[in-house]
């Protein structure tokens, strides 16, 4: 098991990054297409495309691409020689990856409200948690490149 992991460590690393573009592509769109359903009104065919739109995402990207993100860097938590659990930059990505996942689930409740037409909250709203994963995206991306700690 140990030496099946290191010798595909390059694999497990490149499809943890192909998961990780396909989670943040949906945790950027999600928000987006709230802040234009916003806009729409309640049983418009606009509104109800955005329904099966906001649906098909979560479902059918975001949150396979989330359990893949989570199997492949567990895989790489577990590949000997990847990680110096004495340096501190692993602690703050993986609270940082709790960050995403938080979001992620307020997402999902999210586009529960919206497609039983009960969403209250301004447009405005949704376009300030687009910046959310952004942020924590950079934040991620430098810690585990340049390991700065
Ligand atoms: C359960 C969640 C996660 C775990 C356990 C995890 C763990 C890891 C580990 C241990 C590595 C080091 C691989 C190596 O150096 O060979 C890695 C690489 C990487 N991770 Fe994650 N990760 C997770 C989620 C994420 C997320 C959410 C992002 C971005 C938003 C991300 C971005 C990256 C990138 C870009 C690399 C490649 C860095 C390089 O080239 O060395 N990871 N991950």
């Amino acid at each position: 098991m140990t030496e099946a992991l290191i010798a595909l460590h390059p694999w497990i690393k490149a499809f943890h990054i192909i998961a990780v573009i396909a989670w943040m592509a949906g945790l950027l769109y999600l928000p987006r297409l709230f802040v234009y359903h916003c806009e729409a009104a309640p049983g418009s065919l606009q509104a109800e495309t955005f329904k099966t739109m906001e649906r098909r995402l979560l479902r059918g990207i975001m949150n396979p691409a989330m359990i893949a993100v989570y199997v492949f860097g567990l895989l790489l938590l577990a590949t000997p020689g990847v990680v110096d659990w004495h340096a501190a930059w692993i602690y703050l990505k993986l609270a940082l990856v709790g960050g995403l996942t938080g979001l992620h689930q307020l997402l999902a409740s999210w586009r529960k409200t919206f497609a039983a037409d009960a969403n209250r909250r301004p447009a405005g709203f949704y376009r300030a948690v687009n910046e959310v994963p952004t942020v924590i995206m950079v934040a991620i991306v430098i810690l585990i490149v340049v390991r700065p700690f």
